[in-house]
């Protein structure tokens, strides 16, 4: 029989490395608090409208990329409907903010979530079929400032901070506007005059592109296409003055709070929310996937999407592409890792049953442990002592060895592998003894 694998695009992360992705998703979640956002967690499928209508037809992810299936009718009294799993999660998080009627505390919303996305794009290395976000999310009613330009600055110094404080090091922030709707559909007036006398000598793509959403011309990858676009002309030139003094004010902020950028007027994004201020930080130790993270200002999205108006800003930084920085990172820092002995991080002790007849009083024992905050792995009475010794001294700092006296006198006998000192102790002081 063949064997079965995970599926193309996606992998499996297993023990040591998960460890790393958890210290990733702990500073996160640290981070989010002192910056006063709570978590949301929306479901990983939605409605296929959703995504059509909040993230763009035109779109990538929308036209090619997304995993939809037609989900049956199962009762009457239900319809079949069109679902699709999540490619992102701002249009879910703006869908709950609508759906609960958030809008309506007047406040601001700063909500935070940490999941798997799927989009079916080709993989290779930091490109998955399902990958992981951190992201965020600020958005609420005009009066509660959700459209000051102060909010975007935030969120750039908050992703200046998370990023110091996951240990990574050497990004690059790059900066643009993508001004209003208005400023939008004039610039894609210009792209489409532009594209006119060239867009022959484009792909397939793009020529229909330059008739339907000339703007997603920009996101194309083909080679031949690349010098064509490199002459077109940019957004800068086509923003109004409002979005020409958000975007000053933006810059003003992160000026004072020290925050560097590049400017890079060709920064669109390839999702059509955005409005006004968009942004990406990349690095350069990830090869041709160099995006650590993107997000912007999404103006217009909760209405797209049926909902009251709501400006918002926000990112979402890809999990797997920030591991694979400080793996990066770390096998700079010593030029030959795989001679480096694996960092020894052991658990407090192994308990070893001498016989099956102790097996039942070791696990009271380890629970014992385990429920005073001990780290404890359970050994087995079926092995032998020398057996017992070889697994503990793998992981464990100490052994402790439960035999039918040890039992019956309450003393129970521990060897620490660091000294190879071997010491009887009192049941009752043995937690404190496991902890020094
Ligand atoms: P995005 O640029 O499509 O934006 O994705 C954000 C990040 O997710 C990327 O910079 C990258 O690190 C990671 N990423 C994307 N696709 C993959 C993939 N196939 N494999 C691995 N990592 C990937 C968004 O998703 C927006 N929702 C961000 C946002 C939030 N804008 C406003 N709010």
């Amino acid at each position: 029989m063949a064997t079965l694998k995970a599926v193309r695009g996606t992998r499996d992360l297993l023990p040591p490395e998960t460890a790393l992705w958890n210290k990733i998703e702990t500073a996160a979640r640290r981070v989010f608090a002192r910056y006063n956002f709570g978590e949301i967690r929306t479901p990983i499928f939605e409605d296929t409208g959703l995504f059509a209508r909040g993230v763009g037809e035109e779109t990538d992810i929308v036209s090619k990329e997304m995993f939809t299936w037609e989900d049956r009718a199962r009762a009457a009294s239900e319809k079949p409907q069109s679902l699709t799993l999540r490619p992102e999660n701002t249009a879910g998080v703006v869908r709950a903010y609508i759906e609960h009627k958030l809008g309506e505390t007047g406040q601001l919303q700063k909500l935070y979530y940490v999941g798997p996305q799927f989009r079916r794009e080709r993989p290779q290395k930091g490109r998955y079929r399902q990958f992981w976000q951190i992201g965020a999310e600020v958005i609420g009613p005009p009066s509660s400032g959700s459209e000051s330009p102060l909010r975007d600055a935030e969120v750039l110094e908050m992703l200046a901070t998370l990023l110091d404080e996951m240990g990574i090091s050497g990004w690059t922030l790059e900066l643009n506007s993508v001004g209003s709707a208005a400023d939008r559909a004039r610039y894609n007036e210009t792209l489409r005059t532009a594209l006119i006398p060239v867009v022959g000598q484009m792909c397939a793509d793009c020529q229909r592109r330059a008739v339907t959403n000339p703007l997603r011309v920009l996101d194309c990858k083909v080679p031949e296409d690349q010098p064509i676009i490199a002459t077109l002309p940019t957004i800068a030139d086509s923003l109004g003055e409002d979005s020409k003094q958000h975007f000053a004010a933006v810059r003003a902020a992160l000026d004072s709070a020290g925050v560097a950028y590049t400017l890079n007027p060709r920064l669109v994004r390839g999702l059509d929310y955005y409005t006004r201020t968009t942004f990406e930080f990349t690095h350069g130790g990830l090869g041709a996937q160099n995006a650590i993270l993107g997000g912007g200002r999404y103006d217009g999205l909760s209405e797209a999407i049926g909902g009251p108006k709501a400006p918002g800003i926000g990112f979402a930084m890809g999990l797997d592409r920030l591991v694979l920085t400080l793996q990066a990172q770390e096998s700079d820092q010593n030029a030959k890792p795989a001679e480096r002995p694996a960092p020894e991080v052991k658990i407090d002790a192994y308990i070893a049953p001498l016989g099956e007849s102790v097996n039942a009083a070791a696990l009271a024992l380890a629970r014992e442990l385990r429920r005073a905050g001990m780290s404890i792995e359970l050994g087995d009475g079926s092995f032998r002592l020398k057996k017992s010794f070889e697994a503990a001294d793998k992981v464990a700092r100490k052994i402790v060895i439960l035999g039918e006296d040890e039992l019956a006198y309450g003393i129970l006998t521990v060897k620490t592998f660091s000294t190879g000192e071997q010491t009887k102790v009192e049941r009752g002081s043995l937690c404190d003894f496991l902890k020094n």
